[in-house]
């Protein structure tokens, strides 16, 4: 209950920088409220103004209106105001029912609209490592269900509650007017009618928190699948992965069971109490006008009174629900953007200086969680160089270069850029002096022109420019719109070699002094690679390139190569010095190298 309440508390925080619309909101609906009371007021002496002939009930009314003198009317001209004066206060009833329904809806649309401009910065601050631990469709489910239970709950149950609660008081002054004893025994009823209200909201709340949390795995095993549908077909998995997708729709039905008998419940327990509550009423009531000590106008207006409560209490009451919902989803909002990312700026950290020297890995250990995959590396790469990384699969080429531009921190050991530790610089400034080209090319669902300029500002002379020398510009010349061709959901109306030469294009537009290349030409045929790898060259002349490359002709270039194996540093030296030493680069240059390449080298 206790962080129930405290992040209803944020919610409603949220709320602040319009309070302006609140206030609004609110007045509306003390107009509302007042309103419904006067109608309330109004049905007792309306019935004996109908039903007697003189003036008497008419009279009780038209004292409300300012300026005017009842007693001075006859019943002809009441028969002008009574009418004129329900037209009023249905004019006012309508205004501010309206004014309160539009400020409060507009109020709980600007909280949403921040809380997701909010979680979707929170999402591009994070980490590849908050990724890995959090499916795609949990976080998409925050997005979605998650933040329109909470639209509901802002919108509508808070003005609800500001709206229920208001009305209420307001009927309940005049019932309190009208007849004091009769309002004790009615209201004797209401205390009772909370204690289901709260019990049911905190049925609903944990019911809800399962129902999201299972639709969120429904989420996830759809996107696997429709990502996965090829393999799951070719390899004939579609009954297993029917029968897994079936086992969460039915979790989901076992917990919307639960959900709807506690809904179901709730509308005629609460109906039941009110039953009763006007029951025990109206048997007192009906003795008492009988005995001469009630007036039947003043005990029509509160019967009125009594039946106008119902609406507003047993809204309250199915707000319950909407809040408990919400509560639930906000928690888990506030959890995303509570939760730092793994990797973040130093208290502190300073703008780094354009690159200038060297990169220096000084024993660098990393470990996934708890699985270490680089055991002290170290190894240094001055201005101007190219060094290429070799080793086996799963040796932690990608990992280490991974490094770099910090998608993860070192667990130990420092990686320093000019004699200073990376991290002591600001991310997006150390990030800006790196261009990549990652193993699997990231293009998104957008044209060329915007994959290409990745966020920054380029003429289209500069992108044929780059194009031209990622060996691209010819295939985007020929697609139908050009620069302006969307390319489909990571570029999935490309070939994978285009792909690549995107990512190249990429990169060299960023025109960064740092290159960290991931075999970024391994989907290219040789005769694009040359063309590539020469664009590549001139690029890297005045900058330091760390490739990871499976390709002799890009190893045999590099000034130095690396080579990793089960994430430690076995050899470092020339192409023709690591072949002399006949140790693992000799073993996978003849496996792999000599093999894929037919030059060889001179
Ligand atoms: N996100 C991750 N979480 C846990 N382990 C990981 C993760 N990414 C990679 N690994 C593991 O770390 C090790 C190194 O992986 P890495 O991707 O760096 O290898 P690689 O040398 O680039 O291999 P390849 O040549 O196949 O691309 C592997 O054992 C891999 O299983
Ligand atoms: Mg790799």
């Amino acid at each position: 209950m206790g962080s129930f309440v405290g992040t209803y508390l944020r919610l409603l925080g949220t709320v602040r920088p319009y309070l302006g619309g609140l206030a609004g909101a609110l007045l509306c609906m003390v107009l509302l409220a007042a309103t419904t009371a006067i109608y309330a007021w109004m049905v007792g002496p309306l019935l004996k103004f109908l039903i007697t002939r003189g003036g008497e009930g008419g009279a009780e009314i038209l004292h409300l209106i300012p300026g005017i003198d009842p007693s001075g009317l006859d019943r002809g001209q009441m028969l002008v105001w009574l009418p004129v004066f329900i037209l009023m206060v249905a004019a006012v009833k309508g205004i501010s029912y309206f004014g309160q329904f539009y400020l409060m809806g507009m109020v709980g649309q600007r909280v949403i609209r921040d809380l997701r401009t909010r979680m979707f910065a929170r999402i591009t601050e994070m980490s590849p490592a908050f990724y890995h631990r959090t499916p795609t469709g949990q976080i998409v489910s925050r997005f979605t269900n998650d933040v329109y239970a909470i639209e509901q709950a802002v919108t509508f149950a808070v003005a609800s509650y500001l709206r229920d609660t208001l009305e209420i008081a307001a009927l309940a002054v005049t019932a309190f007017l009208l007849d004091w004893k009769l309002s004790l025994i009615a209201f004797v009823v209401m205390p009772a009618a909370i204690v289901p209200i709260v019990t049911f909201g905190k049925r609903l709340k944990t019911v809800s928190l399962d129902g999201q949390n299972s639709l969120g795995r429904i989420a996830d095993r759809l996107q696997e699948a429709i990502r996965g549908m090829r393999i799951i077909q070719v390899f004939g998995a579609e009954p297993a992965e029917r029968r897994r997708f079936g086992e969460e729709a039915d979790g989901y039905f076992r917990i919307m069971r639960r959900s709807f008998a506690v809904r179901a419940l709730q509308s005629p327990v609460m109906e039941f109490l009110g039953a009763a509550g006007l029951a025990a009423t109206i048997g007192y009531a009906g003795s008492r006008v009988a005995a001469g000590t009630l007036d039947p106008g003043h005990f029509i207006s509160f019967f009125a009174a009594v039946m106008l409560l119902y609406n507003p209490i047993k809204s309250l009451g199915r707000m319950g629900d909407v809040t408990a919902a919400g509560v639930a989803a906000a928690e888990r909002v506030y959890a995303l953007l509570d939760t730092p990312s793994p990797v973040r700026d130093r208290p502190g950290a300073v703008a780094a200086p354009p690159f200038r020297e060297e990169l220096v890995f000084d024993s660098v250990t990393f470990a996934y969680g708890d699985k270490e995959v680089l055991h002290g590396v170290s190894f240094r790469a001055r201005r101007g160089e190219m060094v290429a990384l070799v080793g086996p699969s799963g040796s932690g080429k990608s990992t280490l270069v991974n490094l770099i531009p910090r998608f993860y921190d070192v667990n130990s050991g420092a990686i320093r850029m000019d004699g200073r530790d990376i991290r002591d610089f600001t991310l997006s400034s150390l990030r800006v002096q790196i261009g990549m080209v990652t193993q699997e090319v990231i293009l998104f669902n957008d044209s060329v022109r915007a994959n290409v300029c990745c966020g920054r500002p380029a003429d289209d002379e500069r992108l044929w420019q780059v194009l031209e020398r990622a060996n691209a510009r010819s295939f985007v010349e020929r697609l139908p719109q050009g620069l302006d061709t969307r390319i489909g959901e990571g570029g999935i109306l490309l070939s994978g070699g285009e792909r690549q030469r995107l990512a190249v294009a990429r990169a060299l537009l960023k025109d960064a002094p740092l290159l960290i290349l991931d075999e970024a030409t391994s989907a290219l045929d040789s005769e694009s690679e040359r063309e590539v790898q020469a664009a590549l060259e001139e690029l890297m002349r005045s900058r330091t390139t760390l490739v990871i490359a499976h390709r002799l002709s890009t190893v045999y270039r590099a000034d130095r190569i690396l080579v990793l194996d089960e994430g430690r540093l076995i050899e470092e030296g020339s192409h023709p010095a690591l072949l002399k030493a006949g140790g693992l680069y000799r073993k996978i240059y003849d496996m792999q190298f000599a093999e894929a390449d037919q030059e060889e080298p001179e």
